[in-house]
């Protein structure tokens, strides 16, 4: 691939990221349910925006693993990278197919994420890839802790939602495990405390809007 192909695939992934249209490498989790909802009007509500955050999760996926692999200095890291990224584009794609099955709609505010993601990712990625994949690894283990929530607040009998978010938590646990393994540290404590308040923030404003 040209420079000029690969900038022209990484703003097409930006752009289905911020605007939608994702499209998924592998089926959506919960075929046998299917996506069709007996939820009453409060539960799918309820179930639209916790798919919303995480959405919007996904969005701030797109952004931190295309600006950190922009920045890697070493191919075999940018590969995995692009490996969990494109992991990270099903969940986009299922996320937004979810939200669109319970009559709802994405964050207003993702240009805003992936913007402020994008330059996250581009910093943690200039302090050098172990910190880099530090960081990501911090990022899926949070991640992973706040899909394991969401099973528990989704309602029980949203098969479809429940199915997808259990699929992804895997890949999360995954993709983290890669990282490591690339060669990750652990993030000091002031930074994963900061990581969470952010992530805080993002979670409870992209529930309502
Ligand atoms: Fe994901
Ligand atoms: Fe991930």
């Amino acid at each position: 691939m040209t420079l000029l192909d690969r900038f022209i695939l990484e703003f097409d992934t930006a752009l289905r990221s911020v605007v939608g249209g994702a499209n998924a490498g592998r089926p959506i989790p919960g075929s046998e349910v299917g996506g069709s909802t007996t939820l009453n009007a409060d539960e799918r509500k309820h179930a639209a925006g916790l798919m919303r955050v995480n959405h919007v999760g996904e969005v701030c996926a797109q952004a931190l693993y295309q600006s950190q692999k922009l920045v890697a200095r070493n191919s075999q890291i940018q590969e995995m990278l692009d490996h969990s990224g494109q992991e990270e584009m099903d969940h986009l794609a299922w996320c937004e197919t979810r939200l669109k099955e319970l009559g709802s709609h994405t964050s207003y505010l993702n240009p805003f994420w992936y913007a402020g993601s994008f330059a996250i990712g581009l910093a943690a990625g200039l302090a050098g890839d172990k910190w880099s994949l530090g960081f990501v690894a911090e990022t899926e283990k949070q991640v992973e802790n706040h899909l394991e929530s969401h099973l528990q607040k989704l309602p029980e009998d949203d098969h479809r939602s429940r199915a997808i978010v259990d699929q992804m938590r895997l890949d999360e646990i995954a993709h983290g495990q890669a990282a490591m393994h690339a060669g990750g540290v652990n993030l000091p404590e002031p930074i994963q405390k900061m990581m969470q308040t952010m992530s805080k923030l993002m979670t409870t404003t992209a529930y309502k809007i």
